[in-house]
């Protein structure tokens, strides 16, 4: 249990993000599928990204880490050897997503576990569009524990009926290593990191004009590379909405990944009324910029399904941007919530009644009413294990009274380690 602080003096400062979660999942696989030294820079060293190490690791990858810096001499899939032929994932839902695509060809059978919540979350959406090449997967009542043989993969056409960029980018994995073309026809944009990824060490893909069609060419050797993983967005989400809430604060964040099909939370942020400015913006595959942001008042959103998949882990910042902007918020077409590290749409609602939030649950996201008149009932907060419902929960009491008492705030280490110190710098302590 952790007694949460409050920031009666604003929060103020300037902040480096630790390496983006989702790029750094994806560059490490292709570091370690790509003939020679990949060496990436401001990595993610939370226990997710720890885990795709390890995973690569047990296929005898090299890896050389030294702090956020880590050299990869990779090898093509069919040299990959596995020490141990049982698999843990732990907590991680893009690690063992992103790991079925890709083992689903190779001469090996495996067997694939997680954790407690992540064996709760559904694996038959990213089993299915890979059988459609031809994978021999077989889950437990469509969880894990998954035991998979690795197969010959025929390239089809696969239309993914939920807009996910880890099922997506599972499949993307899979073609690299099929027989002829194959084409994904997406439901939604979702975020792109692994198609630009895939250019740059070399891979062959393409993504039509309406953005959901994506067609991929087999490629088994690709080049190393050396690169700066950008700041993680979804780590900054936290500072950006504390600043905004919390009076008299002033944040600068550096070095943050901007990739518009990942930064839908800065567009609702300016939508709401936020003073948020964008500075230095540089692409090298990925967009990276500098973000300012101040103290501001906001007014109420309405987000629907189309907008749901650029910020789909920022939702539950959403819901608590909402609680203090004036008027009534309404987010609908996020039925994604239920799948993640817990059921976000009850998880989140229950939390922020507690601490008197006007939160009502529909099936498919949040109705909810601004007020300033937030009263703690009195009961500790509990973030479930889950992650980013420990960072909302730490963000929502900084303009209260402090004594609050937060449960389960370890998880913050699944994306975050340095969370805490990073709070306390910005408050002052
Ligand atoms: C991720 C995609 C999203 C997101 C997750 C990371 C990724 O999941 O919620 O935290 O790295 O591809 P879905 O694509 O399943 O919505």
């Amino acid at each position: 249990m952790k007694i949460l602080p409050h920031a009666p003096h604003g929060v103020r400062g300037t902040l480096v993000l630790p390496g983006d979660k989702s790029v750094t999942h994806r560059a490490l696989i292709f570091g370690a599928l790509a003939t020679g030294t990949t060496v990436l820079t401001g990595i993610s060293l939370g226990e997710d990204c720890l885990t795709t190490l390890a995973i690569l690791d047990n296929f005898q990858i090299q890896l050389q880490r030294s702090l956020d810096t880590v050299r990869i001499i990779g090898r093509p899939l069919q040299a990959w050897r596995p020490r141990k032929t049982v698999l843990n994932f732990n907590n991680s839902g893009t690690a063992v997503r992103l790991f079925m695509g890709l083992l689903a060809s190779g001469a090996w059978t495996l067997k694939l576990l997680g954790d407690a919540s992540l064996t709760q979350r559904p694996m038959q959406r990213v089993a299915e569009p890979l059988r459609q090449l031809g994978a021999k997967i077989m889950t437990t009542e469509q969880h894990l524990p998954v035991v998979m043989t690795g197969q010959n993969l025929t390239g089809t056409k696969v239309v993914l009926p939920i807009a996910s960029a880890q099922v997506k980018s599972a499949v993307i994995l899979a073609a690299l290593h099929a027989q002829g073309a194959t084409t994904i026809v997406e439901k939604w944009p979702t975020r792109n990191h692994t198609e630009l990824l895939l250019e740059q060490f070399g891979g062959r893909i393409k993504t039509a004009s309406d953005q959901k069609t994506i067609t991929i060419w087999p490629k088994t050797v690709l080049q190393a590379q050396e690169l700066v993983i950008p700041g993680d967005l979804s780590a900054a989400a936290f500072w950006l909405t504390a600043a905004v809430i919390v009076p008299h604060s002033q944040l600068k964040l550096k070095h943050v990944g901007l990739n518009p099909t990942r930064s839908g939370f800065l567009r609702v942020l300016q939508q709401m009324g936020a003073n948020l400015t964008v500075q230095r913006q540089t692409r090298t595959g990925e967009i990276v910029g500098d973000l300012l942001i101040q103290s501001s008042q906001l007014t109420a959103i309405q987000l629907t399904a189309s907008q749901i998949p650029s910020i789909i882990d920022e939702l539950p910042l959403v819901a608590l941007l909402a609680a203090y902007a004036e008027g009534t918020s309404t987010i609908t077409g996020a039925q994604e919530l239920h799948y993640k590290e817990t059921d976000r749409i009850q998880t989140v609602a229950q939390e922020l009644q507690k601490l008197g939030v006007k939160i009502q649950t529909q099936p498919d996201g949040w109705l909810i009413q601004g007020s300033t008149d937030w009263q703690w009932n009195h009961e500790p907060l509990d973030s479930h294990g889950d992650h980013r419902l420990a960072m909302m929960l730490s963000i929502a009491v900084l303009n209260l009274p402090t004594g609050i008492p937060l449960a389960n705030e370890r998880s913050v280490a699944i994306s975050y380690p340095q969370f805490w110190q990073d709070l306390n710098t910005i408050i002052g302590v």
